[in-house]
């Protein structure tokens, strides 16, 4: 049941509107300071703290912070929820919501299904473009990210009450197709086709692939051994130069050490798999009866492209079994899309795009190819090559169109990594010229995935860790940690066969997943089995483990948690940590929202750890079974409810899963 709208709300949201009219009276732009109104970071200062009256006074001449503040908080009403308003040191405003009304508050919560999210007050229609592999090649670990944060989104947004779609925009008509045509026609199994056409599919587009890096690599390789003799040679210079004790000669030489270093691992990579193709009998005699692979592969798909009628059944024929696989990681990993438009979808609109901007005076012929030159931009925006092809871009343009004109966007977010970033730049800098001004347009860029080397994570043999692979280890791990556990419980194991795999997969999937989510999208994160899948630290097993001791508290007191919120009981929070553990339940609310504005999955992450964390020191400061009263038992009770259903709901937001015993 969800309580009228009056009884929940959005606490930052609210002081923020509160502080906001006041501010004007110094400021003609109170918004850009506003944001300095945030949770407080010890509860010493308070539940929220504001610290804009230092840069606001600073604009003013004889003006002093301190005084500044003590003249806001005079302005400002906060007296029907706050205790009165404090300013400290130079000019900080301290914030202390009442108790008895953090008690209300939270007892509302009690019966409140969306655990006080108040639904967004005009929804948007957000398309969230995400996932969105290339496929005929199996899906590894760098689609990991874009489809675990892009689905972390996807579902916060609609919790919000947005009108989302997901969009998979697969990579469906790119050179890839090319290489299986080239494999099928030269290289195919029969056999092996007709009995696992996807397994045989994607063993085609391997084989040439590793053709074709062979022997882009065999040229590269000279080039490498020169750039390290160049940077050797210069770091003899520096080295016998005479002031070795000045910094900045120092510096140079480490520096030239590193690059040095890495060249060299770089160029003993590419030895080691020149060595292992070269060792295999077969595939070096094709490497050499195929020295042109690279270019072959490119004209298959241009004839693709052209309508060439082999290609085109081969094509035909190819997709449904190359989507077939994708699912299964799909399915897998719980991830559902509202529709799969591929770039296939928008080529016959490619033509219409190209002469529509060249109409409006965007584009222009540049050496043979149609471009839009953007001001601030070294390269151009290329939508038609030199030899008639469209390109990535074009299709981006057209998809725009299509979900502006058919879909009716208001927003859309492109969950893609941060190599894209200058091509989502010029996208959107493109389509506000072109004329959709109104569309919000946000690229949710991201980082890699490294090994323990801190080098983008690949198996021994130099190839992309293939995702379902990954995803049948974490499982494994999972099984082994929870095996071990169960077998050294006090009162022996709980847990039946079937169970332990049911658990192993929510807490293995839940792990990858977490890892990926926790970590500022914008930074490259190491992968790191340990850590991932550690009942301690910030994980989901550790979150998980929270929710599973929340369920044992009431499996052990013999209580039914559904009918403890109807009890007429009001929640009373006595001890501090009583008191931390309801405002950072209240808090939930404003955690979402940022989530959704700047679209990092991260910050419900951070806020789950602290919630886990506060709801471990509460757990060991206040006996909840063995309170001294009945009423403070129940009051417990219902902090430790409300805890594991803030835990459970946010966990789900992020697509991760909970068990009731683990
Ligand atoms: N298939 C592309 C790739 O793997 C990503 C597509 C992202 N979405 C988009 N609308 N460009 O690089």
């Amino acid at each position: 049941m969800s309580l009228p709208r009056a009884c929940v709300m959005n606490i930052l949201a609210e002081l923020r509107s509160r502080f906001e009219p006041v501010l004007s009276e110094w400021t003609d732009d109170p918004s850009s300071v506003i944001e300095m109104l945030k949770a407080s970071q010890d509860a010493k200062f308070g539940d929220y703290q504001a610290n804009f009256a230092m840069p606001l006074a600073a604009r003013i001449p004889d003006l002093k912070p301190r005084d500044l503040a003590t003249q806001i908080v005079e302005k400002v009403d906060l007296s029907d929820f706050c205790e009165p308003l404090e300013v400290a040191g130079p000019g900080f405003i301290n914030i202390r919501l009442k108790q008895d009304w953090l008690n209300t508050q939270t007892q509302n919560l009690v019966r409140d299904e969306r655990l006080g999210v108040i639904p967004a007050e005009s929804p948007q229609k957000v398309v969230v473009d995400f996932s969105a592999p290339n496929v005929a090649k199996p899906m590894h670990v760098g689609h990991l990210r874009s489809t675990v944060i892009g689905d972390a989104n996807y579902r916060v947004l609609k919790f919000l009450g947005h009108d989302v779609v997901g969009d998979n925009h697969i990579g469906d008509w790119g050179t890839q197709f090319g290489m299986i045509i080239f494999g099928y026609k030269h290289f195919l199994n029969e056999a092996a086709f007709a009995e696992a056409p996807v397994t045989e599919l994607a063993r085609l587009y391997r084989l040439v692939n590793q053709l074709s890096d062979y022997h882009a690599t065999q040229t590269k390789i000279p080039r490498q051994q020169a750039e390290i003799e160049q940077l050797a040679e210069k770091l003899k210079t520096r080295e016998s130069s005479a002031d070795l004790t000045n910094k900045k000669v120092q510096k140079e030489i480490k520096k030239l050490k590193s690059d040095l270093g890495e060249r060299k691992s770089e160029l003993q990579e590419m030895q080691e798999k020149q060595a292992l193709l070269e060792q295999n009998e077969d595939l070096h005699s094709k490497a050499v009866s195929f020295p042109d692979i690279a270019r072959q592969a490119r004209e298959e798909t241009a004839r693709l492209h052209a309508g060439d009628a082999d290609n085109l059944a081969l094509w035909k024929q190819f997709l449904p079994q190359c989507l077939d696989a994708i699912q299964t990681v799909y399915d897998r990993l719980d991830i559902h899309f509202d529709m799969s438009l591929g770039e296939s979808y928008y080529n016959p609109m490619l033509a219409d795009v190209v002469s529509d901007l060249k109409a409006r005076g965007l584009a222009e012929e540049s050496q043979g190819a149609i471009c839009v030159f953007i001001e601030g931009f070294k390269s151009p925006f290329m939508i038609q090559k030199q030899d008639g092809a469209f390109t990535y871009a074009t299709t981006d343009l057209a998809t725009i169109k299509y979900r502006v004109e058919e879909l009716k966007a208001d927003r859309v977010l492109y969950v893609v990594d941060s190599r894209q970033s200058e091509h989502f730049q010029l996208l959107f800098a493109t389509v506000k010229e072109w004329g959709y001004s109104n569309l919000e347009l946000q690229h949710v860029s991201f980082g890699s995935v490294l090994g323990e080397n801190k080098r983008p994570l690949k198996t021994r043999a130099g190839d992309n860790v293939g995702l379902e692979s990954l995803l049948d280890e974490s499982i494994q791990r999972a099984y082994a940690i929870i095996a071990e556990n169960d077998d050294v419980k006090p009162e022996g194991p709980e847990l039946s066969e079937d169970k332990r795999q049911e658990i192993a997969k929510i807490i293995g999937l839940g792990g990858i997943k977490y890892a990926d989510l926790k970590h500022n999208r914008d930074s490259d994160y190491m992968f790191d089995w340990d850590k991932m899948l550690s009942y301690h630290g910030d994980t989901a097993t550790y979150m998980q483990y929270a929710y599973a001791r929340v369920c044992g508290i009431f499996r052990k007191g013999q209580i039914d948690r559904i009918a403890l919120r109807d009890q007429q009981v009001s929640l009373n929070l006595v001890d501090a940590s009583e008191r931390a553990l309801a405002l950072q339940i209240n808090r939930y609310s404003e955690i979402l929202e940022s989530v959704a504005i700047e679209a990092r999955p991260n910050y419900l992450t951070n806020y789950l750890f602290e919630l886990a964390k506060i709801f471990s020191t509460f757990f060991n400061d206040c006996p909840v079974l063995k309170a001294e009263t009945e009423q403070v038992k129940t009051s417990r009770l219902l902090l430790c409810d409300l805890t594991a259903r803030t835990v459970e709901h946010g966990l789900s937001l992020l697509g991760i899963k909970t068990c009731e015993r683990m």
